[in-house]
């Protein structure tokens, strides 16, 4: 291998809209992505399972790619298992949480929405986050599981269904007055386009990728360079469109990572 990477992980392609952020603000340096997709969503599993889940993938992804940092590019899996893979895993670890702080500051109505996976809507550090961030905000929460699903199917080379997007969005378009929402799951900037075509007036759309981007050119040692293309792992390698997708991206065709 050339020198340590990066090693972006996610329970899918969701962590492709960081690895963008990434990639523009790290141009020279190597990435790997792991992605979990044989347990794929995330989103809708038991916190106990995904806890354990999450840090043995990620233990395994981080040995076999010989990385040197970590960014976990999945709200899902860092709302919950930040600390554990903390304990577990000695490198710089980077998480992904929802953007509450920026969107409250972005909001002129004080209306916000929580777009993100039923997971991520209930979990304690979400609570905490508005409850520190947007106290001066009414904030919807709304579990958006099958926008997932369809990013997987847009990356995947499939077109998404306007319909699902449409029925999962809905509760934020009926709030009065709701002007900023807060994607808090990293498939979800890669639906954009779709979601700011179906929004019935201007709304802004606010995730985290920048940040994470610039948070972990801060925090990575120098590493490796990037070459043609990086490498990448997955649960279940074989699935189908997976090694396009990846391949947009610049990375080859992903190698089994086994647990
Ligand atoms: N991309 C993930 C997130 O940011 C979750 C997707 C899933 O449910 O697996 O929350």
């Amino acid at each position: 291998m050339a020198g340590a990477p990066i090693l972006v992980f996610d329970s899918g392609l969701g962590g492709l809209s960081v690895v963008a952020h990434l990639r523009a603000a790290l141009p020279e340096r190597a990435l790997a992505y792991l992605c979990d997709n044989a347990a794929l969503p995330y989103g809708t599993k038991a916190d106990e399972w995904l806890v354990e889940r999450i840090v043995s993938v990620c233990r395994a992804g981080v040995a076999a790619s010989e990385a040197n940092t970590l960014v976990v590019a999945c709200n899902t899996a860092s709302t919950l298992a930040l600390e554990q893979l903390r304990a577990s895993i000695a490198l710089p670890i980077v998480g992904t949480v929802p953007a509450i702080k920026p969107a409250a500051e972005a909001s002129r109505s004080r209306v916000i929405g929580l777009l993100a996976t039923s997971a991520t809507v209930r979990r304690p550090y979400t609570d905490a986050l508005i409850e520190r961030f947007a106290g001066s905000c009414r904030v919807i929460r709304v579990a958006a599981d099958p926008l997932v699903l369809e990013a997987e199917r847009l990356l995947a080379g499939a077109a998404p269904d306007a319909e699902v997007i449409a029925a999962a969005l809905a509760p934020l378009f009926d709030t009065p007055g709701l002007d900023t929402v807060v994607m808090g799951c990293t498939h979800f900037p890669l639906l954009r386009a779709w979601c700011e075509t179906l929004a019935p007036r201007p709304i802004q759309w606010i995730d985290s990728g920048a940040a994470i981007a610039r948070r972990t050119a801060q925090v990575a040692p120098p590493g490796g360079r990037r070459g043609d293309l990086d490498v990448s792992f997955a649960t279940a390698p074989e699935h189908a469109g997976l090694a396009r997708a990846l391949a947009r991206f610049d990375f080859a065709a992903p190698s089994p990572i086994t647990l």
